[in-house]
Protein backbone atom coordinates (compact mmCIF):
# COMPACT_ATOMS: atom_id res chain seq x y z
CA UNK A 1 0.00 0.00 0.00
CA UNK A 2 1.15 3.62 -0.78
CA UNK A 3 0.62 5.21 2.46
CA UNK A 4 -0.64 8.36 0.71
CA UNK A 5 -2.95 10.68 2.87
CA UNK A 6 -4.29 13.20 0.97
CA UNK A 7 -4.78 13.76 -2.47
CA UNK A 8 -4.97 17.00 -4.96
CA UNK A 9 -7.47 16.59 -8.28
CA UNK A 10 -7.55 18.87 -10.28
CA UNK A 11 -9.09 19.67 -14.32
CA UNK A 12 -6.99 21.29 -16.68
CA UNK A 13 -6.85 22.47 -20.69
CA UNK A 14 -10.29 22.99 -22.72
CA UNK A 15 -13.16 21.90 -20.02
CA UNK A 16 -15.53 18.24 -20.95
CA UNK A 17 -18.55 17.29 -20.11
CA UNK A 18 -18.16 14.51 -17.26
CA UNK A 19 -15.24 16.42 -15.77
CA UNK A 20 -17.46 17.05 -12.70
CA UNK A 21 -18.73 13.01 -12.73
CA UNK A 22 -15.06 12.30 -12.90
CA UNK A 23 -13.93 14.51 -9.59
CA UNK A 24 -16.89 13.50 -8.26
CA UNK A 25 -15.78 9.70 -8.34
CA UNK A 26 -12.03 10.86 -7.30
CA UNK A 27 -13.51 12.48 -3.96
CA UNK A 28 -15.95 10.10 -2.83
CA UNK A 29 -13.63 7.04 -3.75
CA UNK A 30 -10.84 8.72 -1.74
CA UNK A 31 -13.08 9.58 0.99
CA UNK A 32 -14.32 6.30 0.99
CA UNK A 33 -10.62 4.65 2.03
CA UNK A 34 -9.69 7.34 4.31
CA UNK A 35 -8.16 9.86 2.60
CA UNK A 36 -8.23 13.32 2.63
CA UNK A 37 -8.98 14.99 -0.69
CA UNK A 38 -7.52 18.87 -2.08
CA UNK A 39 -9.19 20.51 -5.14
CA UNK A 40 -6.84 22.36 -6.80
CA UNK A 41 -9.02 25.11 -9.00
CA UNK A 42 -7.74 26.43 -12.64
CA UNK A 43 -5.31 23.27 -12.79
CA UNK A 44 -1.54 23.93 -12.71
CA UNK A 45 -2.30 27.99 -12.84
CA UNK A 46 -4.27 26.75 -9.13
CA UNK A 47 -0.95 25.05 -8.10
CA UNK A 48 1.02 27.97 -8.53
CA UNK A 49 -1.50 30.44 -6.44
CA UNK A 50 -2.17 27.55 -3.80
CA UNK A 51 -5.87 27.88 -4.84
CA UNK A 52 -7.07 24.68 -3.17
CA UNK A 53 -10.35 23.75 -1.59
CA UNK A 54 -10.32 21.23 1.30
CA UNK A 55 -13.00 18.84 -0.17
CA UNK A 56 -15.39 15.84 1.09
CA UNK A 57 -18.22 13.61 0.40
CA UNK A 58 -20.93 16.58 0.10
CA UNK A 59 -18.44 18.75 -1.77
CA UNK A 60 -19.51 16.63 -4.91
CA UNK A 61 -23.19 16.38 -4.18
CA UNK A 62 -25.24 17.12 -7.26
CA UNK A 63 -23.02 17.58 -9.60
CA UNK A 64 -22.98 14.41 -11.47
CA UNK A 65 -25.11 16.01 -14.17
CA UNK A 66 -23.30 19.07 -14.76
CA UNK A 67 -21.42 20.03 -17.69
CA UNK A 68 -18.21 21.91 -17.15
CA UNK A 69 -16.17 21.99 -13.85
CA UNK A 70 -17.00 22.76 -10.73
CA UNK A 71 -12.72 22.93 -10.11
CA UNK A 72 -12.39 25.41 -13.04
CA UNK A 73 -10.01 24.83 -15.35
CA UNK A 74 -6.97 26.87 -17.31
CA UNK A 75 -3.96 26.45 -19.46
CA UNK A 76 -0.52 27.78 -17.42
CA UNK A 77 1.90 28.63 -19.56
CA UNK A 78 4.05 29.40 -16.21
CA UNK A 79 3.74 25.71 -15.30
CA UNK A 80 6.05 24.82 -18.09
CA UNK A 81 9.02 26.65 -16.63
CA UNK A 82 11.30 24.83 -14.72
CA UNK A 83 10.92 27.20 -11.81
CA UNK A 84 7.29 27.40 -12.38
CA UNK A 85 7.10 23.15 -11.99
CA UNK A 86 9.50 23.54 -8.72
CA UNK A 87 6.82 26.30 -7.30
CA UNK A 88 4.01 23.99 -8.13
CA UNK A 89 5.58 21.11 -6.50
CA UNK A 90 6.59 23.24 -3.43
CA UNK A 91 3.25 24.32 -3.17
CA UNK A 92 1.53 21.25 -3.08
CA UNK A 93 3.99 19.96 -0.40
CA UNK A 94 3.23 22.62 1.86
CA UNK A 95 -0.17 21.77 1.74
CA UNK A 96 0.42 18.21 2.71
CA UNK A 97 -0.46 16.73 -0.85
CA UNK A 98 1.51 13.52 -1.53
CA UNK A 99 -0.29 12.46 -4.55
CA UNK A 100 -2.36 13.88 -7.77
CA UNK A 101 -5.12 12.77 -10.13
CA UNK A 102 -5.18 15.15 -13.35
CA UNK A 103 -8.19 15.27 -15.35
CA UNK A 104 -7.67 16.89 -18.71
CA UNK A 105 -6.23 16.30 -22.31
CA UNK A 106 -3.04 16.02 -23.82
CA UNK A 107 -1.44 19.16 -22.37
CA UNK A 108 -2.48 18.21 -18.76
CA UNK A 109 -0.46 15.00 -19.59
CA UNK A 110 1.93 16.39 -20.12
CA UNK A 111 2.52 18.58 -17.76
CA UNK A 112 1.53 15.92 -15.55
CA UNK A 113 4.97 14.07 -16.89
CA UNK A 114 6.76 16.35 -16.28
CA UNK A 115 5.90 16.96 -12.57
CA UNK A 116 6.07 13.28 -11.97
CA UNK A 117 9.32 13.02 -13.06
CA UNK A 118 11.08 15.84 -11.65
CA UNK A 119 9.51 15.13 -8.50
CA UNK A 120 8.54 12.52 -6.35
CA UNK A 121 4.74 13.17 -6.40
CA UNK A 122 3.22 10.15 -7.98
CA UNK A 123 -0.18 11.24 -10.11
CA UNK A 124 -2.48 9.62 -12.43
CA UNK A 125 -4.40 11.03 -15.46
CA UNK A 126 -7.82 10.37 -16.97
CA UNK A 127 -8.49 11.80 -20.30
CA UNK A 128 -11.24 14.78 -20.18
CA UNK A 129 -11.13 16.40 -23.66
CA UNK A 130 -13.98 16.41 -26.26
CA UNK A 131 -11.74 15.99 -29.26
CA UNK A 132 -11.35 11.88 -28.05
CA UNK A 133 -7.32 11.91 -29.26
CA UNK A 134 -5.94 10.18 -26.22
CA UNK A 135 -3.93 7.35 -26.57
CA UNK A 136 -5.08 4.83 -23.91
CA UNK A 137 -8.28 5.19 -24.03
CA UNK A 138 -11.06 4.05 -26.61
CA UNK A 139 -12.75 7.09 -25.26
CA UNK A 140 -12.07 10.27 -23.80
CA UNK A 141 -14.42 11.81 -21.16
CA UNK A 142 -16.89 14.56 -23.28
CA UNK A 143 -16.45 12.82 -26.65
CA UNK A 144 -19.41 11.17 -26.64
CA UNK A 145 -21.62 14.20 -25.00
CA UNK A 146 -19.98 16.28 -27.54
CA UNK A 147 -21.16 14.48 -30.13
CA UNK A 148 -24.52 14.03 -29.22
CA UNK A 149 -24.86 18.05 -29.06
CA UNK A 150 -23.50 18.28 -32.70
CA UNK A 151 -26.12 15.63 -34.04
CA UNK A 152 -28.74 17.54 -32.49
CA UNK A 153 -27.60 20.38 -34.55
CA UNK A 154 -27.24 18.65 -37.45
CA UNK A 155 -30.85 17.40 -36.82
CA UNK A 156 -32.14 20.79 -36.75
CA UNK A 157 -30.21 22.17 -39.45
CA UNK A 158 -31.20 19.33 -41.59
CA UNK A 159 -34.94 20.30 -41.12
CA UNK A 160 -34.11 23.63 -42.51
CA UNK A 161 -31.86 23.09 -44.96
CA UNK A 162 -34.77 20.00 -46.44
CA UNK A 163 -37.37 23.22 -46.52
CA UNK A 164 -35.09 25.34 -48.70
CA UNK A 165 -33.44 23.16 -50.81
CA UNK A 166 -29.87 23.76 -49.23
CA UNK A 167 -26.20 22.88 -48.68
CA UNK A 168 -25.00 23.14 -45.48
CA UNK A 169 -21.32 23.02 -44.07
CA UNK A 170 -21.11 22.78 -40.36
CA UNK A 171 -17.55 22.90 -39.06
CA UNK A 172 -17.38 20.98 -35.80
CA UNK A 173 -14.57 20.88 -32.77
CA UNK A 174 -11.77 18.43 -32.05
CA UNK A 175 -8.40 20.48 -32.67
CA UNK A 176 -6.63 17.96 -34.96
CA UNK A 177 -8.76 14.90 -34.74
CA UNK A 178 -11.72 14.09 -36.70
CA UNK A 179 -13.07 11.94 -33.75
CA UNK A 180 -16.27 14.16 -33.48
CA UNK A 181 -16.90 15.09 -37.25
CA UNK A 182 -16.69 11.29 -38.29
CA UNK A 183 -19.40 10.25 -35.63
CA UNK A 184 -21.58 12.81 -35.69
CA UNK A 185 -21.49 13.00 -39.66
CA UNK A 186 -22.36 9.23 -39.90
CA UNK A 187 -25.06 9.37 -37.20
CA UNK A 188 -26.71 13.18 -38.07
CA UNK A 189 -26.81 10.95 -41.67
CA UNK A 190 -24.57 13.64 -43.64
CA UNK A 191 -23.62 13.40 -47.21
CA UNK A 192 -19.60 14.02 -46.60
CA UNK A 193 -16.92 14.59 -43.96
CA UNK A 194 -14.10 16.25 -44.12
CA UNK A 195 -11.23 15.00 -41.60
CA UNK A 196 -8.20 16.48 -40.63
CA UNK A 197 -6.57 12.54 -41.10
CA UNK A 198 -7.63 12.51 -44.79
CA UNK A 199 -6.61 14.77 -47.60
CA UNK A 200 -9.45 16.84 -48.72
CA UNK A 201 -10.43 16.60 -52.71
CA UNK A 202 -12.65 19.23 -53.50
CA UNK A 203 -13.35 17.88 -56.90
CA UNK A 204 -14.30 14.47 -55.41
CA UNK A 205 -16.77 16.71 -53.10
CA UNK A 206 -18.30 18.26 -55.99
CA UNK A 207 -18.45 14.94 -57.83
CA UNK A 208 -20.27 13.10 -55.12
CA UNK A 209 -22.75 15.87 -54.47
CA UNK A 210 -23.57 16.87 -58.11
CA UNK A 211 -24.32 12.89 -58.33
CA UNK A 212 -26.04 13.43 -55.33
CA UNK A 213 -28.49 16.49 -57.14
CA UNK A 214 -28.81 14.62 -60.20
CA UNK A 215 -30.10 11.59 -58.01
CA UNK A 216 -32.84 13.96 -57.31
CA UNK A 217 -31.38 15.13 -53.55
CA UNK A 218 -32.63 18.40 -52.72
CA UNK A 219 -30.37 18.99 -49.40
CA UNK A 220 -27.20 18.45 -48.05
CA UNK A 221 -24.85 18.23 -45.02
CA UNK A 222 -21.10 18.22 -45.28
CA UNK A 223 -19.65 17.97 -41.62
CA UNK A 224 -16.02 19.78 -41.72
CA UNK A 225 -13.88 19.06 -38.71
CA UNK A 226 -11.97 22.44 -37.31
CA UNK A 227 -8.69 20.95 -38.24
CA UNK A 228 -9.13 20.04 -41.77
CA UNK A 229 -6.77 21.04 -43.96
CA UNK A 230 -9.09 23.22 -46.30
CA UNK A 231 -8.93 25.77 -43.86
CA UNK A 232 -12.45 25.75 -42.26
CA UNK A 233 -15.96 25.87 -43.51
CA UNK A 234 -16.39 29.53 -45.03
CA UNK A 235 -13.41 28.49 -47.34
CA UNK A 236 -14.33 25.21 -48.22
CA UNK A 237 -18.02 26.50 -49.14
CA UNK A 238 -16.34 29.25 -50.76
CA UNK A 239 -14.26 26.35 -52.82
CA UNK A 240 -17.06 24.25 -53.91
CA UNK A 241 -19.46 27.13 -54.70
CA UNK A 242 -17.38 28.52 -57.23
CA UNK A 243 -17.36 25.36 -59.14
CA UNK A 244 -21.23 23.98 -58.40
CA UNK A 245 -23.46 26.47 -57.69
CA UNK A 246 -26.71 24.00 -57.96
CA UNK A 247 -27.13 24.36 -54.12
CA UNK A 248 -28.06 27.48 -52.15
CA UNK A 249 -25.06 27.20 -50.12
CA UNK A 250 -24.63 28.06 -46.07
CA UNK A 251 -22.19 27.96 -43.45
CA UNK A 252 -22.85 26.85 -39.63
CA UNK A 253 -19.79 26.86 -37.19
CA UNK A 254 -20.76 25.05 -33.80
CA UNK A 255 -17.97 26.53 -32.02
CA UNK A 256 -18.11 26.40 -27.99
CA UNK A 257 -21.37 24.94 -27.42
CA UNK A 258 -19.94 21.49 -28.35
CA UNK A 259 -18.03 21.51 -24.78
CA UNK A 260 -21.13 22.29 -22.57
CA UNK A 261 -23.95 20.35 -21.61
CA UNK A 262 -25.11 17.63 -19.27
CA UNK A 263 -22.95 14.71 -19.44
CA UNK A 264 -24.55 11.43 -21.18
CA UNK A 265 -24.94 8.57 -19.50
CA UNK A 266 -21.83 6.91 -20.80
CA UNK A 267 -19.26 9.77 -20.26
CA UNK A 268 -21.18 9.60 -16.67
CA UNK A 269 -19.98 6.21 -16.28
CA UNK A 270 -16.60 6.37 -18.19
CA UNK A 271 -15.80 8.86 -15.88
CA UNK A 272 -17.25 6.99 -12.34
CA UNK A 273 -15.14 4.10 -13.55
CA UNK A 274 -12.02 6.30 -14.61
CA UNK A 275 -11.77 8.49 -11.38
CA UNK A 276 -12.66 5.30 -9.24
CA UNK A 277 -9.95 3.13 -10.81
CA UNK A 278 -7.13 6.05 -10.92
CA UNK A 279 -7.40 6.65 -6.90
CA UNK A 280 -7.23 2.80 -6.33
CA UNK A 281 -4.23 2.87 -8.18
CA UNK A 282 -2.63 5.57 -6.13
CA UNK A 283 -3.35 3.57 -3.32
CA UNK A 284 -1.30 0.61 -4.77
CA UNK A 285 1.19 2.34 -5.88
CA UNK A 286 0.85 3.42 -9.38
CA UNK A 287 1.82 6.51 -10.80
CA UNK A 288 2.30 8.56 -14.11
CA UNK A 289 -0.03 6.06 -15.77
CA UNK A 290 -2.99 7.13 -18.44
CA UNK A 291 -6.37 5.31 -16.97
CA UNK A 292 -8.23 4.49 -19.70
CA UNK A 293 -10.91 2.16 -21.34
CA UNK A 294 -9.57 -0.35 -23.65
CA UNK A 295 -12.67 -2.19 -25.00
CA UNK A 296 -14.82 -2.62 -22.00
CA UNK A 297 -12.34 -2.64 -19.46
CA UNK A 298 -10.12 0.02 -18.10
CA UNK A 299 -6.48 0.27 -18.32
CA UNK A 300 -2.90 1.65 -17.68
CA UNK A 301 -1.04 3.21 -19.92
CA UNK A 302 2.23 4.46 -18.70
CA UNK A 303 2.34 8.54 -19.35
CA UNK A 304 5.45 8.22 -21.43
CA UNK A 305 3.98 5.67 -24.47
CA UNK A 306 0.21 7.07 -24.02
CA UNK A 307 2.46 10.72 -24.95
CA UNK A 308 4.37 8.85 -27.25
CA UNK A 309 1.56 7.58 -29.40
CA UNK A 310 -0.77 9.57 -31.21
CA UNK A 311 -4.68 8.12 -30.69
CA UNK A 312 -5.79 5.39 -32.45
CA UNK A 313 -6.57 5.80 -36.46
CA UNK A 314 -10.23 6.41 -37.20
CA UNK A 315 -12.32 3.51 -38.04
CA UNK A 316 -11.93 2.66 -41.67
CA UNK A 317 -15.62 1.01 -41.69
CA UNK A 318 -16.71 4.92 -40.77
CA UNK A 319 -15.17 6.59 -43.23
CA UNK A 320 -16.16 4.39 -46.19
CA UNK A 321 -19.44 3.90 -44.37
CA UNK A 322 -19.97 7.88 -44.99
CA UNK A 323 -20.10 7.99 -48.56
CA UNK A 324 -21.73 4.66 -49.10
CA UNK A 325 -25.01 5.51 -46.09
CA UNK A 326 -25.37 8.57 -47.69
CA UNK A 327 -26.16 7.89 -51.71
O1 LIG B 1 -9.43 20.65 -26.86
C1 LIG B 1 -10.80 20.90 -26.77
C2 LIG B 1 -11.17 22.04 -27.67
O2 LIG B 1 -12.55 22.28 -27.57
C3 LIG B 1 -10.83 21.83 -29.14
O3 LIG B 1 -11.75 20.97 -29.80
C4 LIG B 1 -10.85 23.24 -29.63
O4 LIG B 1 -10.11 23.43 -30.83
C5 LIG B 1 -10.17 23.98 -28.47
O5 LIG B 1 -10.47 23.23 -27.30
C6 LIG B 1 -10.64 25.40 -28.28
O6 LIG B 1 -9.83 25.94 -27.27
P1 LIG B 1 -10.34 27.23 -26.42
O7 LIG B 1 -11.45 26.77 -25.54
O8 LIG B 1 -9.14 27.66 -25.64
O9 LIG B 1 -10.81 28.24 -27.44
Amino acid sequence: MSGIRKIGVFTSGGDAPGMNACIRAVVRTAVFMGIEVVGIRKGYQGMLDSDFWDMDARSVGNIIHLGGTILKTARCLEFKTDEGTEKAYNNLKSKGIDALVAIGGDGTARGAERLSSRFDIPIMCIPGTIDNDLYGSDFTLGFDTATNTVIEAIDKIRDTAASHNRLFFVEVMGRDSGCIALRSGIAGGAEAVLLPERETAIDELIEKLSLDARNKKTSSIVIVAEGDKSGGAYQLAKRVTEKFDFYDVKVTILGHLQRGGSPSSFDRVLASRLGFAAVKGLIVGNSRQMVGLRGNSVVMTPLGEALNFTHFKLEEDLMEMVSVLSI
